[in-house]
């Protein structure tokens, strides 16, 4: 398998539990508490690790959330590399509430980054031996818009396919440098082309204008419980998500980027990297809060995806 690097500038301790019902004033009492570690790049290494393969995280971290983080990627077995910073990495809260149904979501902005200290994350992935770079999730504060643009040159300089997850100015300046597999939803790829694609001829026509444009050798747009759409210089695929009953979708689209990630460095045709992300994607969504998937799952939703592509011949 080629090596995957993936690249989180603002991580997270991302922290879950549930209610019976969210309200103000009143202390509201939770249960099922769990902490997982977080964050774009995390959660890409965290996936692909579940599916049997490798990753190093690189990850900038501070504080006493900080040292948290770090024990946590240990513990989960995560091969890693810590860009210290003097801010405190973050928290973030999900508080599933059980009378609705419906999933609160907590989002810290995280802390400020110093030149030094986005400048030392470059560095360490210049030193890095990678065939795959995955750059996901938003830039925090004090962090340049073309912090990817410049791991775009980092990645051509090595000879390593960059695969972005990432959205607003970050993923418009980084397709103007050039990627390979971009991992935008449909909100995204309507500000990648400025404009609304209502349907799926026009989503079709807005992935393939990305390629000949020369932006990314590969698009995968996920559509949330619409499945997810593909689109290489062979062509455009479309695959609905498998029907579940979808329990959080917290990191999805990072398991969906893992996987699709993961199939290639694997060797798998485009295709069938897609299969495999569409069933990560909706493994995902079967478990609660911030956990991500489990690989029985994602095996038997590929099988089942496959089974049916068979006969539909
Ligand atoms: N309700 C659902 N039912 C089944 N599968 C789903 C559902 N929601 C998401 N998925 C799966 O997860 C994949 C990625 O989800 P989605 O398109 O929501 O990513 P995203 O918008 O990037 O999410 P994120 O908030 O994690 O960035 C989809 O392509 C699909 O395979
Ligand atoms: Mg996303």
């Amino acid at each position: 398998m080629k090596a995957i690097v993936t690249i989180t500038l603002n991580p997270t301790i991302d922290s879950s539990c549930q209610a019976e019902e969210v309200r103000p004033v009143l202390k509201i009492r939770t249960s099922e508490e769990r902490y997982d570690p977080g964050g774009g790049g995390i959660n890409v290494a965290r996936v692909i690790r579940e599916l049997g393969g490798e990753a190093i995280a690189v990850y900038l971290a501070g504080g006493l959330t900080g040292q948290v983080l770090t024990d946590m990627l240990e513990r989960s077995g995560i091969d890693r590399r810590l860009v210290p910073i003097a801010g405190n990495t973050r928290v973030s809260h999900v508080v599933y509430e059980r009378s609705s149904g419906q999933e609160y979501r907590f989002t810290p902005e995280g802390p400020v980054i110093q030149e030094g200290e986005w400048r030392a994350c470059l560095d360490e992935l210049g030193r890095l031996d990678a065939e795959y770079i995955v750059a996901s999730g938003s830039l925090p504060r004090g962090v340049p818009e073309d912090f990817y643009v410049q791991v775009a040159r980092i990645a051509r300089r090595k000879g390593a396919r960059l695969v972005v997850d990432t959205s607003g100015e970050p993923l418009r300046a980084v397709l103007a440098e050039g990627v390979f597999l971009v991992k935008p939803n449909l909100r995204e790829l309507e500000s990648v082309v400025g404009r609304r694609l209502a349907d799926a001829a026009a989503q079709e026509a807005a992935a393939r204008e990305v390629i000949e444009q020369g932006r990314a050798e590969i698009v995968a747009v996920s559509l949330g419980a619409d499945g997810a759409l593909l689109a290489t210089q062979g062509g455009c695929m479309r695959l609905k998500a498998p029907e579940v009953e979808p329990k959080s979708a917290v990191g999805a689209g990072d398991s969906f980027t893992a996987a699709m990630t993961l199939g290639l460095a694997e060797g798998r045709s485009p295709e069938d990297a897609f299969v495999l992300a569409v069933a990560t994607g909706t493994a995902t969504v079967m478990t609660m809060g911030t956990e991500l998937c489990h690989r029985e799952d994602v095996e038997r939703i590929y099988r089942d995806i496959k089974a049916s592509q068979k006969r539909a011949g």
